[in-house]
């Protein structure tokens, strides 16, 4: 059995992730089926079918406490086990800082506790897509050692606004019950999916029945939300976060940094011009010179040249380019 899946499914019984553990139960009895193993494989399907007939996955502790929907039982969270937590970035010295006093903050609450004082722990991360939002999230949690869990907005959202509410509601409590980092990625679709439908009224009810939970979140970990709409930043929601953190686009220096880390495994060019060819990328979102890097180096591979040159980063520049003019 490989030891990496095992390494995981422990993770993941240990962090109380009930549909990590699911997915990983599934894999290792593929794994058997394809070894050849057909005996095994069919003893531990029968005991998932089992234990799925008598309800969720379920150990002692947190995977009983995880809250699902209120209609059909299913997850509310999903956890992200930390060895799938990213948590380099680069960012500019300013809004490093920042993350750095949220995360010392954190380190030390105790401390801070002495004298009445709480550490920033409503977070709010705007900013324009691909600019490290969602990374930002995932470095938090990294940092401070609490478990990433993010709000799964499929199963929270109702069609009725009493459902959205409870689920909305068990989030937080569970949230309260076990410390972590409870993150709302994308938030925005809360309010969005009532646009749709033009519902207007509901999405105040619904963003005032959350600021209002936010408000009154007393749990020990954090809460972090994340969102590229500007317009959904009223001055509601800048009262209810302890910390609005706007992750802007690269400048050219963090475009530089951030092609260097990129490239990290290759050997480059002693002549690659690294200013002019960040200068190049000044608009882009990180996310776009993060494929920018990639693809050079894959396009440097597949040359079969062992250094990566300014030619290698060119061609992948106007293969963005280009694909920007497709879009419609
Ligand atoms: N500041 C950054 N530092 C390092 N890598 C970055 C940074 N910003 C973006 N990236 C790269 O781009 C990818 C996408 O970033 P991320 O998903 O965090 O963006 P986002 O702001 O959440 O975008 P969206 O608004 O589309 O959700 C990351 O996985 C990472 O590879
Ligand atoms: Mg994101």
């Amino acid at each position: 059995m490989n030891a990496t899946l095992l390494k995981r499914l422990f993770r993941a019984i240990q962090s109380g992730s009930a549909p990590d553990v699911e997915v990983l139960c599934r894999r290792i009895v593929e794994g058997e089926k394809r070894v050849g193993h057909v005996r095994i494989a069919q003893d531990l399907e029968g005991i998932l079918k089992q234990s799925r007939a008598s309800g969720p996955v379920s150990a002692p502790g947190l995977l009983a406490r995880m809250p699902t929907s209120r209609r059909d039982s299913a997850p509310l969270l999903q956890e992200v086990s930390v060895d799938q937590l990213r948590h380099e970035m680069v960012l500019p010295a300013a809004v490093e800082k920042r993350f750095q006093r949220i995360e010392k903050e954190f380190a030390a609450r105790s401390r801070l506790a002495k004298h009445g004082l709480k550490p920033r722990h409503r977070i709010l991360l705007y900013g324009p897509p691909g600019c490290g939002k969602s990374l930002g999230a995932e470095r938090l949690a990294w940092n401070t050692g609490l478990p990433l869990r993010k709000v799964r907005f499929d199963t929270l959202l109702s069609s009725y606004f009493g459902e959205t509410m409870a689920n909305l509601r068990k989030v937080f409590d569970a949230a309260q019950a076990s410390p972590c980092a409870l993150f709302l990625d994308e938030c925005d679709t809360l309010a969005r999916s009532r646009m749709e439908r033009n519902d207007v009224g509901e999405v105040t009810r619904i963003t005032n029945g959350l600021l209002e939970m936010l408000e009154h979140h007393r749990g020990d970990g954090l809460v972090i939300a994340a969102t590229n709409l500007d317009s959904a930043l009223d001055t509601a929601l800048f009262r209810r976060f302890d910390e609005v953190l706007k992750i802007p686009l690269p400048g050219i220096d963090e475009i530089e940094r951030l092609l260097h880390v990129t490239l990290s495994a290759m050997e480059t060019d002693r002549a690659l011009a690294w200013r002019d060819l960040a200068q190049a990328m000044d608009g882009m979102s990180g996310s776009e010179v993060v494929h920018v890097g990639q693809n050079a180096a894959k396009h440097c591979v597949l040359e079969g040249r062992k250094k990566v040159g300014d030619a290698d980063i060119r061609h992948a520049l106007l293969e963005i380019h280009e694909r920007h003019h497709q879009a419609p």
